[in-house]
């Protein structure tokens, strides 16, 4: 028998599926798990996932580690960096250790830990690949949540649940109309995706706070952190596949 795979399009409906002990992919394209991605392939030791501005700063200078993230959006005064994959380059953090706290991204993961899933990773166009080749090998229930703001849907998020379950229709069970429907959207756009993606909201609001369109556009190149961020002991740390 084949695992099932569902999407979740808003942390808000968690609640209605049973998470426990399977895989949940977190999803936050624009930008918390594509900056994780990023970040832990070019050589971040790990990352510790927080949802509050005060525990950054303290375990930042408890665990000497750089801070970052964004509340809105917008870089908050007290961190280092923003959350922009752009900022976390191979000679800035290799070997360093980062705490982040982002509006939805790590809220989301911090979230899931409530229902008790067997592994959280993080998913991205950036690490696709790698996402995709451990789901394979797993053969778990998988669940594809995707981060959204603040509990309403968003469509990047939603664009990449349709690109993973495009690359798992075969070897998954699809039984789910989200996840139909994120196939369906996904393959409608995938040629012209970079594009397409220019008409979500959460584009123009970053991009209205000064977020250059190239620090997006990172977000979404294919596979150019190829790695698994996977939760364990409260961290994040990269496995390959
Ligand atoms: C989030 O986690 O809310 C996002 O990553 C927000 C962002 O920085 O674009």
């Amino acid at each position: 028998m084949k695992p099932k795979i569902y999407t979740i399009s808003s942390p808000l409906l968690l609640p209605l599926y049973d998470l426990q002990d399977s895989v949940v992919v977190v999803i936050d394209v624009f930008r918390a798990t594509s900056t994780i991605a990023v970040a832990l392939f070019n050589g971040c030791k790990y990352i510790v996932p927080v949802s509050d501005i005060n525990q950054c700063i303290e375990l930042g200078m408890t665990l000497n580690a750089i801070t970052a993230g964004e509340r809105d959006g917008k870089k908050l005064d007290g961190l280092t960096c923003g959350n922009s994959p752009s900022q976390f380059s191979r000679d800035y953090i290799q070997n360093k250790i980062l705490v982040l706290t982002t509006t939805n991204g790590t809220k989301l993961i911090n979230q899931a830990l409530n229902y008790r899933p067997a592994q959280i990773i993080c998913g991205s166009f950036v690490n696709l690949e790698q996402v995709v080749k451990f789901l394979t090998l797993n053969q778990k229930t998988t669940y594809l949540c995707c981060a959204g703001w603040k509990n309403r849907f968003n469509l990047e998020d939603f664009l990449l649940a349709g690109a993973m379950a495009n690359e798992l229709k075969n070897t998954f069970e699809i039984f789910c109309d989200s996840t139909l429907n994120a196939l369906e959207i996904y393959n409608l756009h995938a040629q012209n995706l970079n594009e397409f993606i220019k008409n979500t909201t959460h584009w123009h609001r970053l991009t209205s706070y000064g977020c250059s369109e190239q620090d997006l556009l990172d977000c979404v190149y294919l596979n150019s952190a190829p790695i698994v961020p996977f939760y364990e002991n409260e961290k994040l740390i990269p496995k390959y596949f």
